[in-house]
């Protein structure tokens, strides 16, 4: 069964989407076959991958994840029709032979924004929808909205891990000591599933060089005091686990980022010689895998 990871911040702006292409790509690099989902009505990640062509078409023809999840809940024996999984679109610009062949997309949908109620009222389902459309896969990414509002929850409490990047910056560093007990108040008091999203680490991206970077190792000090101070023990993240939790791996600020969404390439195939965001993502893709395999064990 695939793995689910969601990538959640409440907080704009902070790298969800970018990181979470860029994890799905690079980890379907490392051999996984990886689905990455848009469940952010913005569709940002399918904006990034996807020609506007191509989107519209999809668009137009239904074939994004409000209409998976809508023609799930009208039929019994749902299974999803292989139009809804983007293939191969990552493509050499040169040649067009395709780059990534073990990463599908679901594109996400403006029109998520009214599945607010129905997906309050059916959370419960996702689990099992998820079983139906991860099939096949290894692991699934999730690339969630900016706030814990009821799409958000509901993936969530159909996902095996949530990941949280954050920026070098007072509030999004402040923003976690909220993150946590928000999602255990709506997902896991809230509902009963047989598996809870496990906070699997919280990773520092947009971490610039040279003289900018003097305060910076202060935002990570804070991270790791605020997941070692006990806080959250009551969250299930008691001290030692939470000593645990800021990773290492750390995403470079560069401006390959804006050049790899101008290009849809995602950073690990867009330069011919390994450059350093590339190999930034190979090392959080490597740290997510071996701390999968350290807690499935
Ligand atoms: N490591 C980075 N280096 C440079 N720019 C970055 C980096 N990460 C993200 N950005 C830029 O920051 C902006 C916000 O990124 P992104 O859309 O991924 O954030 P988000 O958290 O998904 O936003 P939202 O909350 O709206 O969904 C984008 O313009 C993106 O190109
Ligand atoms: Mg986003």
């Amino acid at each position: 069964m695939a793995v689910v990871i969601s990538m959640i911040n409440l907080k704009g702006g902070v790298g969800k989407t970018t990181c979470a292409v860029n994890l799905a790509a690079t980890l379907s690099r490392l051999q996984q076959r990886v689905l990455l989902l848009d469940v952010d009505a913005q569709a940002s990640a399918s904006g990034l991958l996807l020609t506007d062509d191509t989107y519209r078409n999809l668009r137009k023809a239904g074939r994004t994840l409000p209409f998976v999840l809508r023609d799930f809940w009208e039929s019994k024996d749902y299974a999803p029709s292989s139009a809804v999984f983007q293939k191969d679109f990552v493509k050499n610009p040169k040649t067009g032979v395709p780059l990534l062949p073990a990463l599908q997309l679901i594109a996400g949908d403006s029109r998520m924004r009214k599945l607010d109620e129905p997906i309050s009222k059916r959370r419960l389902t996702l689990p099992r929808l998820m079983n139906r459309i991860g099939n096949g896969f290894d692991y699934v990414i999730c690339d969630l909205p900016p706030a814990l509002g009821p799409v958000s929850l509901a993936f969530l409490l159909a996902s095996n891990y949530y990941l949280v990047p954050v920026i070098p910056d007072k509030l999004s560093v402040m923003g976690l000591t909220d993150l946590v007990p928000s999602i255990h108040k709506y997902v896991i008091q809230h509902d009963s599933v047989e598996v809870y999203p496990q906070l699997l680490g919280v990773f520092m991206n947009r971490v610039a060089s040279g003289n900018k970077t003097a305060d910076q190792p202060l935002y990570m000090e804070e991270v790791k005091r605020i997941f070692s101070s006990g806080q959250f023990t009551k969250y299930g993240i008691p001290p030692e686990e939470g000593a645990r939790i800021p990773l290492r791996e750390m995403i470079s600020d560069t401006v390959d980022i804006p050049y790899s969404a101008s290009d849809r390439l995602p950073v690990c195939v867009r330069s011919d010689n390994n450059s350093k965001i590339a190999d930034d993502f190979e090392l959080l893709a490597k740290s997510v895998l071996d701390r999968i395999l350290e807690k499935s064990q």
